[in-house]
């Protein structure tokens, strides 16, 4: 079983950093094969605008955000963490969300994962759905979505929760654990929404509909 876990905050310490390295540590010891990364520590370009990887399915870029980006793909479960900024999630996060070919691409299609937002006040609610929406739009099982706040400055997490969290994940991985009333949102949104668009695009989403072949979402 492998997992990715990525942390946006850019202190690699701070609270956001102390959830996921105890959630990384569980799972590892339930024996999943486990990569944690620090955004703050990867080579990530804001995106370009240009919208050529819909058409041929590559960055202009070839930096760290497609890297981790493809491993991601590849692995069985995401973890995404961010403290909250301004209401929202951090701006490495939101450099990597723009980067990541999440949604158009249906990156996380049958994969599972776990939000983490940190906060201190107000606001972490707001960032958490913010992550919770890109993952369940990009194909995703949301098996957990955690918001936790403490004061700024302090790692001081709830050690059972993050281990609790863990053993969900790791369990509804395990047992393919169905969720319908997520599966039938997901329908409507790629069905109605992200599909027909896509269609209509014809060859400038060349890349998106080949991937999707790859991917066995759509013939
Ligand atoms: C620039 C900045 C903006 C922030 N904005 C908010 C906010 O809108 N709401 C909130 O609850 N906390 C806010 N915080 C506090 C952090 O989200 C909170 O302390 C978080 O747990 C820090 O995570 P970290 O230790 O992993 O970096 C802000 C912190 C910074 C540095």
């Amino acid at each position: 079983m492998r997992i990715i876990v990525i942390n946006g905050s850019p202190r690699k310490n701070g609270l956001t950093a102390a959830f996921l390295h105890c959630m990384e540590t569980r799972l590892k010891e339930k024996g999943a094969d486990v990569t944690y990364y620090d955004l703050s520590e990867l080579d990530i370009r804001p995106c370009a605008g240009c919208c050529s990887c819909y058409r041929s399915g590559c960055c202009i870029y070839d930096d760290d955000a497609e890297r981790l980006s493809a491993e991601t793909g590849d692995a069985d479960g995401i973890v995404i963490g961010s403290p909250t900024y301004a209401s929202n999630v951090s701006g490495l996060m939101k450099c990597f969300i723009d980067r990541g070919h999440f949604v158009i691409e249906q990156l996380l299609h049958g994969k599972y994962a776990v939000t983490v937002a940190t906060g201190e006040n107000y606001g972490s609610r707001d960032a958490s759905a913010v992550l919770n929406r890109l993952m369940t739009y990009s194909g995703a099982y949301l098996s957990g979505r955690v918001v936790f706040n403490a004061p700024f400055g302090s790692a001081d997490i709830d050690k059972a929760k993050a281990e609790r969290t863990a053993d969900s994940l790791y369990n509804d991985i395990s047992k393919k654990k169905s969720f319908p009333f997520q599966c039938l949102k997901h329908g409507i949104i790629f069905g109605a929404g992200i599909r027909p668009f896509v269609r209509k695009k014809g060859e400038l989403y060349r890349g998106v509909t080949e991937k999707w072949k790859a991917a066995g979402i759509c013939k």
